[in-house]
């Protein structure tokens, strides 16, 4: 076993720390804004009637969210090590079991099992930059762009190329290791990427079915409301945040002992579910003004941005960038989802970072391959909740990473004892207090609840 505790008896982490408060917050950010924000939101919300949905999600994110995020954050502060070895070390030091390990070992794997598919569709982005560049968009009719994202749907070749090259860079980052190659890929983007929503939020104000977008996204209609799609708000809920599965545990490892860990969630929270809105609010008034479907499943931005960046006065320059920073965006968040398996690699195995990213990112590229075909090849073989896509995606958000959370929460709330909470939380106050019911209470009751119901539904 690898030591790594430090002269006055706290642990440091192996792979170096966080150079500032920022750094952590921006890298936490950039994890938690990505391709959930932008790509998954809407369309998951418009699959699921708007309104209702939203509210959930909303609700999701501050009563369970919150306190799963801080508690994530402190226990990988605390044990400044994997997700895996940090469960287990923990789970010794608190008086429980080594066995919490086992919970850590289900993010890695849900971290695995996500980024399959992401890639896969991070690759359309870093297609779609090529697309708007070479002006494909400009004036484009509402039939063009949808038949332009079918014939890339069905050209395989062309999709498992940039998938590769999209799990290429994520490899590369993270062999880098955490100072270098995390660090510096947020800094710009995050702010970046808020200010073009907020260019396209002015342009689609003006395109004429603002009021519309913004009755779907907010006049609750829970009619269209079922545990399903509750299940769907509250997964949709861990996955934008980035929660569940050891993502920001392993950021937390890397964390200075003196920055606050509830100053950084709140921080971290507002910004992601903020430009989720934006995007919510950017889309659907273009989705109605351009006599687009709302559920038009995971093609939705690839059909209205393209679209409405097509018409706007310099176009083709504007989509090209917004591509870009969404290719960005989705990079940050991939290096989220990787961390926690080559950090385990690194410190169980004795990889070198570098030998690590190649080995996890290597066996996700090839389980990317059965997303890649979903749209394809295999678009017809489907069972269960449809194909090997949809299925990793339920698999993943409306199982794994709210069973990881209750795991985390419980962990946090019910095994870690007042003490060690408290002195990572910057003692007992008010908001301590908050917090503690939150993962006691709050958040593993409301987890298991919308589990419960969900899938008493699917077998009923
Ligand atoms: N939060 C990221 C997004 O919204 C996805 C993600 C999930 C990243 C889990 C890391 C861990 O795109």
């Amino acid at each position: 076993m690898l030591s790594n505790q430090a002269g006055d008896g706290k642990r440091t982490s192996l792979h170096g720390q966080w150079s500032s408060k920022l750094a952590f917050v921006l890298a936490v950010t950039g994890s938690a804004v990505g391709l959930g924000n932008i790509w998954k939101f809407p369309y998951v919300a418009g699959e699921n009637g708007g309104g209702a949905f939203v509210l959930v999600y909303l609700v999701c994110v501050i009563a369970i969210g919150m306190p799963v995020m801080m508690s994530e954050i402190l226990i990988g502060r605390r044990g400044r090590r994997n997700p895996v070895a940090t469960m287990e070390l923990l789970g010794q030091e608190e008086g429980s079991s080594k066995n919490w390990r086992y919970a850590g070992l289900l993010g890695v794997l849900a971290g695995i099992f996500i980024l399959s598919y992401y890639s896969v569709i991070a690759g359309w982005t870093l297609s779609y930059i090529v697309k708007s560049a070479s002006g494909v968009f400009v004036d484009a009719s509402a039939a063009k762009v949808v038949a332009e994202l079918e014939a890339f749907k069905s050209n395989t070749a062309q999709m498992s190329l940039v998938h590769t090259l999209f799990m290429g860079l994520t490899i590369f980052v993270v062999a880098r290791g955490v100072e270098r190659g995390l660090e510096q890929a947020v800094k710009f983007m995050v702010p970046a990427l808020l200010l073009m929503m907020l260019v396209l939020l002015g342009y689609s104000i003006t395109s004429g079915s603002f009021g519309a977008g913004v009755e779907f996204l907010f006049t609750p209609d829970f009619s269209k409301l079922n545990w399903g799609s509750v299940l769907e708000a509250m997964g949709q809920a861990f996955f934008t945040l980035s929660i569940g599965m050891g993502a920001i545990m392993a950021y937390g490892a890397y964390l200075p002992e003196e920055t606050s860990i509830m100053g950084a969630s709140a921080t971290v929270v507002a910004a992601d579910t903020s430009i989720a809105i934006l995007a919510g609010l950017v889309i659907f008034p273009l989705v109605f003004s351009n006599g687009l479907q709302p559920d038009a499943g995971p093609g939705l931005v690839f059909q209205t941005l393209p679209l409405a960046l097509g018409q706007m006065p310099g176009g083709a320059f504007f989509s090209t960038i917004f591509f870009i920073l969404l290719s960005f965006a989705a990079w940050t968040s991939a290096i989220g989802l990787i961390e926690p398996g080559v950090a385990w690699l690194v410190e169980h195995f004795n990889k070198t970072r570098k030998e690590a990213a190649i080995i996890v990112g290597g066996v996700i590229w090839l389980l990317g391959f059965g997303s890649v075909f979903s749209f394809n090849l295999w678009k017809d073989a489907t069972v269960f909740q449809g194909t090997v896509f949809d299925n990793l995606d339920f698999l993943t958000n409306q199982l794994m990473l709210p069973l990881g959370g209750l795991f985390i929460a419980v962990f946090a709330g019910w095994v870690m004892c007042r003490n060690s909470t408290a002195d990572e939380l910057g003692g007992a106050g008010t908001a301590y207090s908050a917090w503690r019911i939150g993962a006691r209470v709050v958040a593993p009751i409301g987890i298991f609840l919308v589990l419960f119901f969900a899938i008493k539904n699917v077998v009923a």
